[in-house]
Formats: structure tokens, sequence, C-alpha cells
């Protein structure tokens, strides 16, 4: 049987409110059959103000909503933040975190994405953390160092919590493949994920953990990727816009081991 994986879409700000409005109301069907025929689940990031409506205009058993990031603090003085709270009450039941671009450009840390992770734990949403190192960590064989300590503050934060009800989703995610046409040999994505599994079950060892794979995933590169042994989805940036070519990636898994 083909094993249900998770496929998550991150639109980031690519498009505005309106324009995606428009797309998916334009292209509802194309979207939905990405997933209509799979035991795939698809999880559609879009940027936050589009989620209520899309909610509505969307509804589909396989297809869920989640967020690009969230509020590390609990509801209060705190201007411009978005609180986990809100994000479950509008529909969410995953959110982004720890995406590179939210690190660069919003100086997020390991332990402010760790608070972050507790937040959605709190309000029942599954995080996705994403890890992933530079080129030049690569180039430096520093890749398991650099995920095994992006990933521990989470984990020992939950532990000690002891907030253990969700699922943890990891999303394995090379700065230098992130918009670059370029991906790692499957060798090295099978060695972080099992160092991100492994350290998970060592503090974490009642929680089962998914791993993901992103970075340049389209309808050439999944050839290549669907041959990855022990993933459990992937996260997908700027071919997730195009549904027909969403729809050609998942369609590499309709049968274990076959594309189309
Ligand atoms: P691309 O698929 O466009 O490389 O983006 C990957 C990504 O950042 C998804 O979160």
């Amino acid at each position: 049987m083909t094993k249900s994986l998770l496929i998550i879409a991150n639109w980031k700000m690519y498009l505005s409110y309106q324009q995606t409005i428009t797309l998916c109301t334009q292209q509802k069907e194309d979207l939905i059959s990405c997933v209509a025929t799979t035991p795939h689940k698809l999880i559609v990031c879009p940027i936050l103000p589009a989620i209520n409506e899309l909610t509505t205009l969307i509804s589909h058993s396989q297809i869920n909503f989640g967020a690009q990031t969230c509020s590390p603090h609990k509801l209060g003085a705190y201007t411009g933040e978005i609180d986990a709270q809100s994000l479950s009450e509008l529909g969410c039941t995953y959110c982004i975190i720890g995406h590179s671009e939210r690190r660069h450009y919003h100086h997020e840390t390991n332990d402010i994405v760790a608070q972050q992770a507790m937040r959605l734990i709190e309000q029942g949403i599954t995080p996705i953390f994403c890890v992933g190192e530079t080129l030049d960590e690569k180039k430096l064989n520093q890749t398991l160092q650099v995920v095994q300590h992006q990933v521990e503050p989470m984990f020992q934060a939950i532990k000690q919590a002891q907030k253990i009800s969700s699922r943890l989703t990891i999303a394995y995610e090379p700065i230098w493949a992130i918009g670059s046409n370029q991906i790692p040999e499957i060798k090295d994505i099978e060695t972080a994920v099992a160092a991100i599994k492994s350290l998970g079950q060592e503090i974490l060892p009642e929680i089962d953990i998914s791993c993901l794979y992103g970075g340049s995933v389209d309808e050439n590169s999944i050839k290549t990727l669907k041959s990855l042994k022990y993933l459990d989805g992937f996260l997908i940036g700027r071919a997730s816009l195009d549904f027909q070519r969403l729809q050609k990636i998942v369609s590499w898994f309709k049968q274990p081991g076959h594309g189309e």
C-alpha cells in the first residue's frame, strides 16, 4: 500500500491577498485533484489574511491549512504579532516555524522557534519545524551538528513542559537548496533525517517524529527525491503555486516506486 505523505505548499509572500483568492477560485478543481485520488495530505500555507476565505472556498478532507509563522508569546501586548490561538480559530491545523527566511530576515533563533512550537502545541496545531545548513556549513561537513543544534532546544522545551500531545514534523530544508534548483545527494538527506530522528527518539522517545524534505522540490527533482527512504513528505515553495506542476509532483507517489 502507498504510504500517506504530507505535502506542504509554502506559498510564502509570492501572491497578494486578491491574487491568492483569484488563483484558488479559478483553479480550485486543479488544486483539489492534486490529492483527491491519492492517500496523501496537502497542507496549503498561504499568506495569513487569505486563510479564512480559503477554508470556505476549498473544502476537501485531504486539504488542510497552515500558517507560515506564529508568535512565541501567549496573548498580550505584542504589537504586530499573530498568536497561535488565533491561528487555531482561523482553521490552521499546521504552522511552519523556523523557516530560514524567518531566521534570516526576522532573526528568529532556535530558542524563539522552540517557544513558537510550544504555543502551537498548546493549541493543538502541528508545528512544521524547519532546519537546514548553509552552503558554507555543508562544505565544512557541519550539516549534522547544525541540524541537531537547531532541533535540540525544541525537543528539550517539549520534554520539560511535558507537552507530548502533538505529533512533531521536522522539515530538513538546506538553505542552499531553497530557490536554487539544486538538491542534495539522496544519501545526505537520509543521513540528516536519520540524525534528527535519532536525537528525537533519545530526548522524546514517546513522540512520533515525521521528517520532510524541502528545497527545490519540483516535477523534475521529484524523480530523484522519490527514492528517499524514511521520508514522510515534502515542503514545496515555487512549484506549489502552479497546481498542474503540484499535481505532477504528487502523482509520482500514486503507486509505490512508480511515477507517471
Ligand atoms: P522552493 O521549493 O521554491 O525551493 O522553496 C522551498 C521552501 O523554502 C519551502 O519552504
